[in-house]
């Protein structure tokens, strides 16, 4: 087992990542002190993985809550649905919530733990990829509104996270891929070596060799982590972490948070982001080829059909990172770095947008 810290003077937290954690009662109960502990997962998760979570959790007041699955239950009734549940049993401040899932539990468990009371304690116990590598660190925390991803939320820090990478055998392909497109984000603007380890290694990672899972996992932790260090309530560096972000909630939005998956909607905004940084003339052609490359190896799509630019466009405008500035978009200066910029004029996003749909 790997440990790595989030450093957040007070509020800093471990991430501990091994294979058969949930299996780990003397890890999980030496970290997860609380009496009272809420386990918030959903319905395809708990017959997997609940039994062995609360058997491990041991004897103590222990409730779990189990949600309908999908982006689409990452609601204010869902939000709500934990709340009662923390009230109907009377659960006090120093009570604990645990976050068994994917992004979407981890999200709006943590919201929730966010809102109780004013903040109790939560952990994250991610069990998707996408989920180990990205959503369960940094203390990001929020529901969708209507179409609108993320517009409630809270910025509130776990007290641990457990990353089982066991839990990926069950994970569908197209699932695991989609937090491979998390994991390439990491080394297209933060880490060039790290993106020539995952070109290497992009086979064994398919295949969930597990030396390999663990050290992208770390790798992926350890530069998220540093950036929230730096800045945990994202109004300066840790925008590059929004590398093809603004292009794939806009898509995600369009397509009614079903039609593509998460990492999905991020690989397809990352091809996007990488055209955008050619047409301003920062990368080059070959450098777009690259990044399109890796993706599409990885099982991951780069391109849309049927999509009006002006729609995407105007969704983008919508999009949180859209300051009173305008919007600001996340580039590639040169492979490992980004940078955080003004849009370019919206005929440049056009024909950039308009040469990534399939017709
Ligand atoms: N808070 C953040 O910083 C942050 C960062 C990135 C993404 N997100 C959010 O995360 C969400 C996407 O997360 P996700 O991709 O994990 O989606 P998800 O939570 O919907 O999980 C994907 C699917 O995998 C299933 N699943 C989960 N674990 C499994 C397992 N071990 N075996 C089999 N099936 C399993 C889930 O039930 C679901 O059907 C989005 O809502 C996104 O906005 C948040």
């Amino acid at each position: 087992m790997e440990t790595l810290e989030v450093g957040l003077s007070q509020r800093s937290y471990p991430i501990y990542i091994g294979e058969r954690l949930l299996e780990n009662d003397i890890l999980l109960n030496r970290e997860i002190s609380a009496r009272q502990v809420l386990i918030i997962t959903n319905e395809v998760v708990a017959p997997l993985y609940l039994e062995l979570l609360t058997k491990a959790l041991g004897k103590r007041d222990q409730h779990s809550l189990i949600l309908s699955d999908g982006e689409q239950h990452k609601t204010l009734s869902c939000f709500s649905s934990i709340i009662d549940k923390l009230i109907d049993h009377e659960f006090h401040r120093d009570s604990c919530v645990v976050a068994l899932g994917g992004g979407v539990i981890g999200d709006i468990a943590g919201f929730a733990a966010a809102c109780y009371q004013r903040g109790i304690d939560y952990v994250q116990i991610p069990t998707t990829l996408l989920a180990q590598v990205d959503s369960s660190v940094g203390g990001k925390t929020a529901i969708n509104h209507a179409h609108l991803k993320n517009m409630v939320g809270a910025f509130h820090q776990p007290i641990s996270v457990f990353t089982d990478i066991s839990v990926l055998k069950t994970l569908i392909p197209r699932q695991y891929s989609a937090g491979i497109a998390e994991i390439i984000k990491y080394g297209l603007v933060l880490d060039e070596s790290f993106l020539e380890w995952l070109e290497e290694h992009l086979e064994a990672l398919l295949a969930l060799d597990a030396q390999t899972l663990a050290f992208a996992i770390r790798r992926s932790c350890e530069l998220k982590a540093a950036i929230v260090s730096e800045d945990e309530r994202d109004l300066g560096q840790r925008a590059l972490l929004n590398f093809g972000h603004t292009f794939g909630h806009a898509l995600e939005s369009l397509g009614q948070l079903d039609q593509w998956l998460h990492g999905e909607a991020v690989s397809i905004g990352m091809s996007i982001a990488a055209r955008t940084s050619c047409a301003l003339g920062f990368i080059s052609d070959a450098d777009c080829e690259r990044v399109d490359s890796l993706l599409l190896r990885a099982n991951l799509p780069v391109a849309f059909q049927d999509l009006d630019p002006d729609k995407l466009l105007e969704f983008m405008q919508l999009d949180k990172k859209a300051g009173t500035e305008g919007l600001k978009l996340i580039l590639l200066k040169q492979i490992g770095e980004g940078i955080i910029t003004a849009a370019p004029n919206d005929s440049i996003l056009k024909s950039v947008i308009g040469a990534k749909t399939i017709i």
